[in-house]
């Protein structure tokens, strides 16, 4: 996604890894927590291997999303407390609410864990009166388009040339109403 991208060019490139092939994770259960900023270090590293394409949030994007009081963050932790996924919502003045990033660890990948967060956010967020999120995406990003559009999220947009590589973006929005 590429919101946030003035704060993160205001902070200096961002390390692009290479493609990472994981070996599925033995069998574990899960459970959804709060996110906190004790956490920043592991989940700027799990961030790392989510987006490996330079699109990945800097530690002082973290940063900034652990102080900013908009700001909500959950994680899934393992059994034995690894974290596996992540997300960040941050609550716009007008009452929707942006989902900024979410990514989940490669050897926890098609367990539901996205769908998971997606669906306890819609919970918290409803709770707090929020009618609408709306989210980002890289066109090429066909997983999350479709785990998106599987959450109930419509798409409403193309943006050209989005992102600083030129790609375009879909916007999506969901009603939580
Ligand atoms: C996209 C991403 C968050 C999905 O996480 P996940 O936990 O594997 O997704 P889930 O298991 O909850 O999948 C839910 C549904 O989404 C769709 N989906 C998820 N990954 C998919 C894939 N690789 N190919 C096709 N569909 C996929 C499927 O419809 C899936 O349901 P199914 O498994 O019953 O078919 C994960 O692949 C990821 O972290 N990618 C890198 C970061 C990223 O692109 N984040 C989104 C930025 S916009």
């Amino acid at each position: 996604m590429a919101f946030l991208d003035s704060i993160r060019g205001m902070f200096g490139p961002v390390r692009v890894a290479r493609n990472e092939y994981a070996v599925s994770a033995p069998p574990t259960t899960y459970s959804v927590h709060p996110l906190t900023e004790r956490q920043s270090k592991e989940v700027l590293k799990l961030n790392q291997r989510c987006f490996r394409n330079g699109e990945n949030y800097t530690k002082h994007t973290f940063a900034y999303l652990f102080n900013e009081p908009r700001s909500i963050s959950y994680q899934i932790a393992t059994a034995n407390g690894e974290m596996a996924a992540f997300t960040f919502v941050l609550l716009n003045p007008d009452g929707a609410a942006h989902l900024t990033t979410i990514g989940v660890a490669p050897e926890h990948r098609r367990r539901g864990l996205a769908a998971k967060l997606l669906s306890h956010l819609d919970e918290v967020l409803r709770v707090k009166g929020v009618s609408t999120i709306v989210l980002e995406l890289r066109v090429s990003n066909l997983p999350a388009k479709r785990l998106y559009t599987d959450s109930g999220y419509s798409l409403i947009n193309r943006l050209k040339n989005y992102y600083s590589d030129g790609e375009d973006c879909f916007l999506m929005v969901k009603s939580l109403v």
